[in-house]
């Protein structure tokens, strides 16, 4: 068991790891400023910068959730995604390679997938609940278990006891975490987050999505991915292994703190809403595939 000002330091240390702050730097800056006046060709050039990531736009672009565009170059795939979405994209690449292959305590494609089910799953209950920016539900959603890729790298041989106690015994794993590790990857994610300069809404995400009620701000969004996390992990979009929970959403503290801040939820229907989500999940198995298939040629 480690405290956390021990791993403090090597958490500093993921900053230099190549290409992770070269691209997410430059471009989480130009994204931050007003859409309006983000230069589209300084985007393209960045995006085009690495390799890896421009097959990925072009790859999304091209997905069935886009419907299927023929997008053939950096820049159409950059105008049919959007910017918001671009940056998800560049984010979720970026944190990926913090990991090592040997450190992956975890399938590396069930982590995605529950990345992007939940990115995905966020923006559609942030619509569906009239939450003012999906995209950046989307986003949070992507990135809020970055503490566990976090926990692989800096406690690999704790983080795999955590993770295989977690299997064995069928409990959440930020629970597992903080028996085996001493800490969560919602704290360890926190400091990377700060370190990376996220913004301080999707900062708030990842250190309080299993602990809403300790969240002081940007709450709907956190209850939001909360909820979303939730309903993921219910639905075959977990972490790989039966979790033995009884989750009412109803009755879930999150629930609450956004009927307090959407009244007319007090009317939703949850059986609708999850039913919905039921139906989003073939779309968000399309998305994964096109995100871990092989990588194309890519045209500037
Ligand atoms: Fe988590
Ligand atoms: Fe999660």
């Amino acid at each position: 068991m480690k405290t956390l000002e021990e791993i403090l330091p090597r958490i500093k240390e993921l900053d230099s790891m190549p290409s992770v702050p070269a691209i997410v730097q430059p471009l989480t800056a130009l994204l931050r400023q007003n859409p309006d006046r983000v230069k589209l060709e300084k985007v393209v050039e960045l995006v085009s910068y690495d390799s890896t990531i421009a097959a990925q736009c072009l790859r999304i672009a091209n997905s069935p959730l886009f419907g299927r565009r023929n997008t053939e170059t950096v820049r159409s795939a950059v105008i049919a995604l959007g910017i918001t979405r671009i940056e998800a994209i560049v984010l979720g690449s970026c944190v990926n390679r913090i990991v090592p292959h040997d450190k992956w305590a975890m399938d590396a494609l069930t982590f995605w997938r529950h990345c992007l089910g939940c990115a995905l799953v966020s923006s559609r209950l942030a619509k569906l609940i009239g939450y003012a920016d999906p995209e950046k539900a989307y986003l949070a959603g992507l990135l809020h278990d970055l503490g566990i890729l976090v926990n692989m790298v800096i406690c690999a041989p704790e983080f795999r006891v955590g993770i295989q106690k977690a299997h064995e015994s069928g409990i959440p794993l930020h629970s597992s975490e903080h028996q085996h590790l001493g800490f969560t990857h919602c704290q360890s994610g926190k400091i990377l987050a700060e370190q990376w300069h996220f913004s301080s809404d999707v900062t708030a995400v990842i250190e309080h999505h299993h602990d809403v009620i300790n969240a002081t701000s940007a709450c709907p969004l956190v209850a939001i991915i909360h909820l979303s996390d939730l309903l993921c992990r219910m639905r075959d979009l977990g972490y790989g292994y039966y979790e033995a929970m009884g989750v009412d959403l109803a009755g879930d503290a999150a629930w609450a703190l956004l009927v307090e801040s959407y009244p007319a939820l007090v009317k939703m229907d949850l059986a609708r809403l999850t039913m919905d989500i039921d139906g989003a999940m073939e779309e968000i198995t399309n998305v994964v595939n096109a995100v871990f298939k092989p990588e194309p040629a890519v045209a500037r």
